[in-house]
């Protein structure tokens, strides 16, 4: 197993430091609990953000070219409260419409004075190609297909972070549709990063990896096998777009065997979290009962999402 399928080298400048946020293979332990710790301090006691002027004057783009609720909103929000100026860049009527490539479009945006790109795109390292291509300002990487979705696996991690305190021990269940999950793959990076020994993937065959060579990676067909004595649940969305129709399971059949439900719950040890990136299909990959439960943490997730964006944001802006 490959966790993010496309090299990051272009994300650290010759001093190592960060100029794009592109994936987190390769980022070194300090840099990502840099971030969690500046995240931190972005939240108050109560988990409520601050505000912060980190971004005064600079301008931020954000081009997505896949759907996304949750990543865009908080980039957008991120980007506001750090005092930036904001543009949701509107690709369906852009010069890319036009046949425009896209590298031309953001030399133009580029030409407007934006500092800051975030790019989500269907393509596995298209923001690493951008990054190669465009000097002076900063890519951050909002999903590319398979490869990577490092601020969702940030987000995550400072959500495990508050709620167990260190990582060493824990015990891991990465549940549903691994293989086409950018956001597995960061995450697994990041776990494997900040020092988990105990991953356990767990899915169907056909939405395995090919091969899971890790030694903190330990595969699982059966769901109940897999989630027993567990400290984190992390659920994951059925990735239909990236399947062909044959692969797409029976979501009766597929809820039966891998949805979460109150039962599966008491497997996992009592104070264990749930965790899903959202957006969540209920009744095929988490039970309502579950999703809206006291152990599930996803709309902690989402106000993380807004910390984690700003202390990106943060983070890269010195060294614009
Ligand atoms: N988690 C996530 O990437 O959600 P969106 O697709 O809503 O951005």
């Amino acid at each position: 197993m490959k966790p993010d399928l496309i090299s990051n080298d272009s994300q650290l400048n010759s001093s190592g430091k960060l100029i794009h946020l592109l994936g987190l293979k390769g980022l070194p332990k300090k840099q990502i609990e840099n971030i969690l710790d500046v995240a931190s301090g972005l939240l108050d006691n109560q988990g409520n953000l601050k505000k912060s002027k980190t971004l005064d004057d600079m301008s931020v783009a954000n081009l997505f070219f896949e759907p996304s609720t949750r990543t865009r909103n908080t980039f957008e929000i991120a980007a506001k409260r750090s005092s930036a100026k904001t543009i949701n860049i509107d690709l369906a009527n852009s010069a890319t419409k036009k046949n425009e490539t896209l590298t031309d479009t953001m030399q133009t945006l580029k030409a407007m004075q934006i500092d800051m790109f975030v790019i989500r795109h269907k393509k596995n390292g298209l923001p690493h190609y951008v990054a190669k291509n465009i000097e002076g300002v900063a890519i951050i990487n909002a999903g590319d297909g398979i490869n990577a979705h490092p601020t969702q696996a940030l987000l995550d991690m400072l959500t495990i972070r508050q709620h167990k305190g260190s990582f060493e021990n824990l015990s891991v269940a990465i549940v549903g549709d691994i293989r086409h999950s950018r956001v597995a793959r960061s995450g697994i990076t990041a776990l494997k990063t900040l020092g988990v020994k105990d991953i356990r993937l767990i899915a169907p065959a056909y939405l395995h990896y090919k091969e899971t060579t890790s030694p903190e990676l330990e595969r699982f067909d059966n769901l109940n096998n897999g989630i027993k004595g567990v400290d984190i649940i992390m659920s994951l969305r059925l990735q239909k777009e990236r399947m062909i129709a044959a692969e797409i399971p029976n979501e009766k059949n597929y809820f039966e065997n891998y949805g979460i439900t109150n039962k599966t719950l008491e497997l996992a040890k009592p104070d264990a979290i749930v965790m899903h990136p959202g957006p969540v299909n209920r009744g095929i990959e988490l039970d309502s009962n579950v999703a809206d439960g006291p152990q599930s943490v996803i709309l902690k997730q989402v106000t993380n999402g807004i910390a984690i964006r700003m202390a990106a944001m943060k983070v890269l802006a010195q060294s614009l």
